[in-house]
């Protein structure tokens, strides 16, 4: 997979996906990312690539020519690369939509600086996304949320086939407490159950633990994930005498 990033600061979005997991999964091929500097578009002596706001108001807005001209060079490349905007203004990015978008070949990411892009270069883009609702000074750190996302979810990105498999058995739910080494730690104990080596134990402990877990602190999510018919009893039993 390809992700393109149209950005003013290319180095911001290249070097924090170097390291660890995805750095590892970049050299073996899994993906690659290009930056393309949208400075590089504008035409003009200064490389003017922002002006005032017409109607007046506070900051500077990303003028629309560079930004489509970085649009079409891309689009001369390779016709059916897919452009998102990031920008507060789009749909939440969640994990489905990461696996969604992990099934294109080419992704083009549109990052926006200032106070935004001129709303005519919409006309470009397929979808516009926003990681969350809170302001960010600009689109590159979101572009790099999503890239981690979608990346992990693609085939070899994970040293284990079964991590994400496990995770989408689990998907909209939250994960069960961990542990490792020392058993005793600060006067606490490893639960008894992880040590056993029951594995058939160990699952149902954890999967209880994740349970409880959505349940206490995120009651929204549990609407929408899949549950066992003994799984929401348990929930309406646990609920009953809670
Ligand atoms: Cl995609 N961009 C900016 N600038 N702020 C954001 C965002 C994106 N998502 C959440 N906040």
């Amino acid at each position: 997979m390809v992700f393109y990033v149209l950005t003013l600061f290319p180095e911001m979005v290249l070097q924090p996906l170097k390291f660890s997991v995805l750095g590892k999964a970049m050299e073996s091929g899994v993906f690659r990312v290009e930056a393309i500097n949208i400075r590089e578009f504008a035409l003009d002596k200064h490389k003017t690539i922002d002006d005032y706001p017409y109607g007046g108001g506070q900051g500077m807005i990303m003028k629309p020519e560079p930004v489509m001209r970085a649009i079409k060079f891309l689009l001369d490349q390779d016709p059916k690369i897919w452009f998102i905007m990031l920008t507060p203004q789009g749909i939440s990015f969640s994990q489905s939509t990461a696996r969604r978008l992990s099934k294109f070949k080419k992704l083009a990411l549109i990052c926006g600086r200032y106070e935004g892009i001129d709303e005519r270069v919409m006309g470009y883009v397929n979808e516009e996304i926003s990681i969350g609702d809170y302001v960010l000074t600009g689109g590159e750190f979101a572009a790099l949320v999503v890239i981690d996302c979608v990346a992990r979810v693609l085939p070899n990105a994970l040293h284990r086939a079964e991590s994400v498999q496990e995770e989408s058995f689990s998907e909209d739910l939250l994960e069960y407490p961990q542990y490792t080494r020392p058993p005793l730690f600060e006067g606490k104990e490893v639960p008894q159950v992880l040590l056993s080596g029951n594995h058939k134990e160990i699952e149902k402990w954890r999967r209880k633990e994740t349970l409880l877990r959505t349940w206490v602190r995120r009651p929204d999510l549990l609407k929408r994930a899949k549950l066992r018919e003994e799984e929401k009893k348990f929930l309406r039993e646990f609920e009953n005498g809670y």
